[in-house]
């Protein structure tokens, strides 16, 4: 009877509504700005305020509770400070500071908040992540059991890399970290595997420079750029890791394969310093916060490859950490490598001479991938490795100018040899098919004779042949080794270039 009879008067539906209205207390905390600046906003109130929470100002922008202080909280800005002064009124919103993610974020130039900065429209998305999660438990993880190939000589010969694997980048300013890690995803091209190139604190230049780099390559549609550039805050620097690792999560969760770039933790590092000073928390060793090494830990504890029962996705991680004069043992590489799977050295005195990529071998390491290297690679890979090292340690007999014996000469050759070899142009990546052939040809002794510009020219028309893929990875040793023959043969045959 009523229901029919608020059916025909809604009005008297709206009247009963206002007389069971019993008022009622609502508690709402609202607080004040007290102070602003450098990114940071200082607010008095909010009792129960905590940690990663987002606070909302009364003209909608927003803040990262980032530091609990007994009469002020600090808070990380997440746009502009413009229009905001102190005073302002701060509520929580019980929200977590988190990011659009998914397939509209390829070929995309994002923020650390995800918005657009190439100039296109907000990426599409139907599902948000938190920037800060848990990694995930140790029963959802495989093995590293996958390859990913990083098209490198040096790496994938010697230091290999296996999907869901930590690998360090750690050397000098300019010594190639950037453009050894732009190869590696350049490498991706034609295979399933997504990137994430994380650029924090970079010059305008450099990043216009690394996005130019990936677009030429062919690979920027299936990756995602993240930046906090030089100019901007502190806050959004130390976030760009966490967003590029959010985005990079979605795509390990839905089974892809990912690799993911952080350019680089030293400036993430710096900014996360910068940010607690501008906190006024007591700073540690170094001048870095304590937790730095557990900020860094966390972020990289998310890399992983998932068991097949979670869609046996992976997350590839290749964090760049720069050194000053070749200093290793300083706070933030040591805590770095401790952390890793491994890493790639980068050396500046093999740089100025000219051997590039400029990898030390004899202080990189990769400490789970040799269970991932393709098994055809990994046998002709072992004695070469062996040739080399040996070669390195004799090396620094030949400075000196003492009398070598027969046997020694012999293997110095052939580590000269292996040196000219091993250099690697820039955009240049090679199949696995490639890396075999010149490995069993380097193994038939097919360079032998040869020295300098030979070498090359001989390598480079044997990588042109084995690029059309040659008698495929699981073919014996012995057709291999009849086909790189007759690839040389042909090779003799045809009039120098
Ligand atoms: N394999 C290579 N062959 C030729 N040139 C190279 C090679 N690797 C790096 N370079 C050159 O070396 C220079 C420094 O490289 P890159 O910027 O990658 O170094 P970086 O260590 O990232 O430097 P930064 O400390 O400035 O970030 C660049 O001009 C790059 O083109
Ligand atoms: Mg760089």
């Amino acid at each position: 009877m009523s229901t029919e009879h608020s059916a025909r008067n809604p009005g008297g539906l709206r009247s009963q509504w206002i007389a069971d209205y019993q008022p009622q207390l609502r508690i709402s905390e609202i607080g004040k700005l007290a102070a602003i600046g450098d990114g940071i906003a200082w607010i008095e109130g909010l009792p129960s305020a905590a940690m990663d929470q987002i606070l909302r100002f009364e003209n909608g922008s927003e803040a990262l509770v980032f530091h609990l202080g007994s009469k002020r909280i600090g808070a990380i800005l997440l746009g502009q400070e413009d229009g905001l002064a102190a005073g302002a009124a701060a509520h929580l919103t019980g929200r977590r500071l988190d990011i659009g993610v998914g397939d509209g974020f390829l070929g995309r130039v994002v923020d650390p908040l995800g918005n657009p900065l190439d100039g296109g429209p907000q990426p599409q998305f139907n599902r948000r992540r938190p920037l800060e999660v848990s990694s995930p438990p140790i029963t959802a993880r495989d093995f590293v059991r996958r390859p990913l190939l990083s098209g490198s000589k040096m790496v994938d010969t010697m230091i290999p890399i296996g999907k869901g694997q930590r690998q360090l980048i750690i050397g000098d300013a300019g010594t190639g970290k950037s453009s050894l890690a732009m190869d590696t995803l350049i490498a991706q091209k034609g295979s399933d595997v997504l990137c994430v190139y994380v650029l924090i604190s970079q010059k305008r230049s450099a990043v216009i420079a690394t996005i130019e780099t990936l677009r030429r390559a062919g690979v920027l549609d299936i990756s995602c750029v993240v930046v906090a550039e030089a100019t901007t805050t502190p806050g959004l620097k130390f976030l760009a890791p966490f967003a590029g690792c959010a985005l990079a999560e979605e795509w390990m969760w839905s089974g892809r394969d990912v690799l993911v770039v952080y350019d680089d933790l030293t400036t993430h590092a710096r900014a996360y310093r910068e940010l607690s000073l501008l906190l006024r928390r007591p700073p540690g060793r170094e001048a870095y916060p304590g937790d730095v090494f557990y900020l860094h830990a966390r972020l990289l504890e998310r890399s992983t490859c998932l068991a097949a029962r979670y869609g046996s996705g992976s997350m590839t991680a290749l964090p760049i950490v720069e050194t000053e004069q070749g200093e290793i043992a300083a706070y933030i590489p040591t805590n770095l490598i401790s952390i890793t799977d491994g890493q790639i050295y980068l050396d500046p005195a093999l740089y100025a001479r000219g051997f590039l990529p400029a990898i030390d071998i004899t202080r990189s390491v990769s400490r789970i991938g040799g269970k991932a290297q393709l098994p055809a690679i990994k046998a002709e890979a072992g004695r070469m490795k062996l040739d080399f090292l040996q070669f390195l340690e004799l090396e620094v007999f030949t400075r000196f100018g003492s009398r070598l014996e027969a046997g020694v000469d012999a293997k110095i050759r052939r580590g000269r040899l292996l040196r000219e070899l091993l250099k690697q142009e820039r955009l240049a990546p090679l199949s696995p098919e490639q890396q075999l052939a010149w490995l069993v040809a380097y193994n038939e002794g097919a360079f032998d004779a040869l020295a300098g510009a030979a070498v090359q020219a001989r390598l480079a028309s044997l990588l042109h042949k084995a690029a059309a893929g040659g008698p495929g990875l699981a073919a014996g040793r012995d057709a291999w080794r009849d086909a790189v023959a007759g690839w040389l043969r042909e090779a003799g045959d045809e009039p120098p270039a």
